[in-house]
């Protein structure tokens, strides 16, 4: 079988560096289009930087960035410094990046990208905000049909929020543009904090990664230390939860996870609750299912992939 074209739309942060090195890893399951950055985590000139930061990290240069939105599409951005530290990427000392951004606007490589193929072939991978998926969606409305999945980390339902005691992050920053995604039609897979608080790098598993004695395992073993001490302080948990990449493991070895095919609503007019995502796990509605809403993990699987796959870089 020939590798799944993808386009990763994210903010790097470390979890978000993890998700991408492990698809850029995996080249005979995954076939990397092109890297969107967007404001999130930290904001875009910081974000955009970051992902090339990772290409060339990976060693592989020749992979596109582009820069995309700067703010979300109808309110003030909200950044994670207090999480990801003041650069994004805080942990390993890591060179600025050599290689160029692309001179498009990411927007518009989703459009053109996705007008380019045919239908059904290309997934989108959101990492952080929806704002680069809403915004070409809204703009370019004939390409909805033509994406043949979105796979995303964002949202809660057992875990409820992380930014707010009702929102989980990627979806609070940018609550109108996830309500796009979510009402779109296209068959969306959910990797929410449900499921990436069981993807825990716990003191073994980091050991694992500094093990491996490489670039790429001694900075990915950096900056788990320093992600950590959020989650650690916070939840009492044993380490740093590795929420992207559940999006990217998913792709390449979806029989990791499971979920229920449910519907999913985003709240976007309560302040209170701004940006919850409203999933019907119970089934108490009649709403039409529009997701796959992950709940579950094998962790000890997902590591073992994860460090394989880092080992080849
Ligand atoms: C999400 O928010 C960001 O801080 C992480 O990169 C992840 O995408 C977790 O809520
Ligand atoms: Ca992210």
């Amino acid at each position: 079988m020939s590798a799944r074209k993808i386009i990763i739309d994210t903010d790097p942060g470390q979890d978000d560096a993890v998700a991408i090195l492990l698809a850029l890893a995996s080249p005979d399951e995954l076939d990397v289009l092109g890297i969107t950055a967007v404001a999130g985590n930290v904001p875009l000139a910081l974000t955009s930087k970051n992902a090339r930061i990772i290409c060339e990290l990976a060693g592989k240069t020749e992979t596109k960035v582009f820069e995309g939105c700067d703010r979300p599409m109808g309110r003030k951005l909200v950044t994670a410094e207090h999480v990801h530290g003041k650069t994004g990427l805080n942990g390993p000392v890591l060179p600025d990046p050599v290689m160029p951004l692309q001179d498009q606007h990411g927007v518009d490589f989703i459009i053109e990208t996705l007008r380019a193929h045919d239908a059904r072939t290309v997934t989108l991978c959101p990492l952080g905000p929806l704002t680069n998926i809403g915004a070409a969606f809204e703009k370019a409305p004939d390409i909805i049909e033509k994406v043949q999945e979105i796979v995303l980390m964002g949202g809660a339902y057992f875990e409820v929020g992380n930014i707010t005691p009702a929102a989980e992050f990627n979806i609070y920053v940018d609550p109108q543009a996830a309500d796009i995604v979510f009402k779109s039609g296209v068959p969306i897979v959910v990797m929410p904090l449900d499921v990436t608080h069981k993807a825990l790098v716990t003191k073994p598993r980091n050991d694992a990664f500094r093990g491996l004695n490489t670039k790429v395992g001694t900075a990915v073993a950096e900056m788990t230390d320093f992600f950590e001490r959020f989650d650690k302080e916070k939840y009492g948990s044993d380490g740093a939860p590795l929420h992207d990449p559940c999006v990217t493991a998913y792709l390449i070895q979806p029989d990791l996870f499971t979920g229920r095919h449910i519907n999913v609503e985003i709240e976007t007019e309560s302040e209170l609750t701004m940006g919850m995502t409203v999933a019907d796990w119970w089934g108490v509605t009649d709403r039409a299912p529009n997701a796959l809403f992950v709940g579950d993990v094998d962790s000890d699987g997902f590591f073992s992939l994860l460090t394989e796959r880092l080992s080849r870089l």
